[in-house]
């Protein structure tokens, strides 16, 4: 089987992307200069997407973790200003943002690129990220988060298409609303929802859902049940991104090399500090395990559950499993170092994939 993907890149928009440690390289220190420096090169050798989380606080402990992180809308305008093909999706909260404000901001996106804003929708799965600054809402269960979030992007959608909209919900009011312009193409909306509840929502509501990549059995079968539940919601058009962490070297040896340095400085008072984000929540029995698959919280090593840690090539064989095998439409990666780890994989594991099924546009231009 021969498999089209689009690719993307998650940006390291907090300070040390997804490693959890004191040696994590310095480079990612989340500044705008650096966010410009990775999406420039990622669309310079073909990527598809970038993708800025929206992320409100930074982590305790010695490697000051997410201690600086970039405003993802804000950071996006920017970025679409700056690039001229790359699609840059933008993440917001939906618990923390009316629909309209950000119906305004993202159709605004629209303008500076037309057709390359995309939105990713979130409800925030850690208090502690979001309730320092007072944008954590404890009324809402975690299943009626997603209950709220149907309503937001209802009346997203409306503002974006219709030319006046009244709109009485059980969470938001508009009277004769209006708004434009209206985007030219309707923006690519995106969700990460990993438990039952959150995967329904992005199937009923959006265009994309991301999903963790991997080829093990339990991961490739999530990725394929996912795949299917949308289909039986009659949504065929409907894409899954596997999503994964990958530490790449020339060797399997090396490569293993990096995790144990990484390993070596790695953060436990950060990682306490993630996983206390989620126990305070009130509303943590209803968190699903992938809930915090994000955190490296689970495990205590300083990269993410489930990260592919090996040679260029055998990068190559287990992401060509995880695509065929999950169905996957698209991959997003995370690296340790977004410079100079996406130049490798550009040059030595994505030229593998195509003999391995896998078709894609990334490719380091000559010169
Ligand atoms: C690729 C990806 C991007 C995500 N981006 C964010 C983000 O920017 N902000 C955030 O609070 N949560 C983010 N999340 C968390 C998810 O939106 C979701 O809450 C989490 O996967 C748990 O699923 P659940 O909400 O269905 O329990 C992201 C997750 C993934 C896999």
């Amino acid at each position: 089987m021969t498999k089209e993907i689009d690719t993307g890149v998650f940006l390291p928009v907090g300070r040390h992307g997804w490693v959890h440690s004191v040696n994590a390289p310095a480079a990612e220190d989340a500044s705008y200069a650096r966010v410009l420096r990775v999406v420039q090169a990622a669309e310079s050798i073909g990527f598809d997407f970038v993708l800025s989380p929206s992320i409100w606080r930074g982590r305790k402990g010695p490697s000051q973790h997410w201690g600086d992180v970039l405003e993802s809308l804000t950071t996006s305008a920017a970025l679409l200003q700056a690039t001229a093909q790359i699609k840059v999706y933008s993440t917001a909260h939906m618990t923390v943002f009316p629909p309209a404000t950000i119906a305004k901001m993202v159709a605004t996106m629209d303008q500076i690129a037309p057709g390359r804003a995309g939105l990713n929708v979130v409800t925030g799965p850690s208090y502690l990220d979001l309730a320092h600054i007072g944008l954590w809402n404890d009324d809402l269960a975690h299943d009626e988060r997603y209950d709220m979030g149907d309503e937001w992007i209802s009346v997203v959608k409306r503002l974006w298409t219709e030319e006046v909209v009244d709109h009485k919900g059980r969470f938001f009011e508009t009277l004769e609303g209006t708004m434009g312009p209206k985007p030219a193409v309707m923006p690519r909306l995106i969700n990460a929802g990993a438990s039952p509840r959150g995967f329904r929502f992005a199937a009923e509501n959006c265009d994309v859902a991301f999903i963790s990549a991997g080829d093990d059995p339990a991961a490739i079968e999530t990725a394929r049940r996912g795949k299917e539940i949308a289909r039986d919601l009659g949504r065929d058009g409907f894409a899954t991104y596997g999503v994964v962490s990958l530490i790449p070297a020339a060797t399997d040896e090396e490569a293993d090399a990096r995790l144990d340095h990484f390993n070596a400085g790695v953060d436990l008072e950060c990682l306490d500090d993630i996983e206390a984000g989620y126990s305070q929540n009130r509303n943590r029995a209803a968190l699903s395990d992938a809930s915090t698959s994000l955190s490296g919280g689970v495990e205590r090593s300083c990269v993410l559950p489930g990260t592919m840690v090996g040679s260029y090539e055998t990068l190559a064989r287990r992401l060509a499993t995880a695509i065929t095998e999950g169905d996957l439409d698209g991959l997003m990666v995370m690296v340790p170092d977004y410079v100079e780890d996406l130049d490798g994989l550009a040059r030595h594991t994505f030229p593998l994939l195509p003999d391995l099924g896998i078709h894609h546009r990334v490719a380091v231009q000559p010169g």
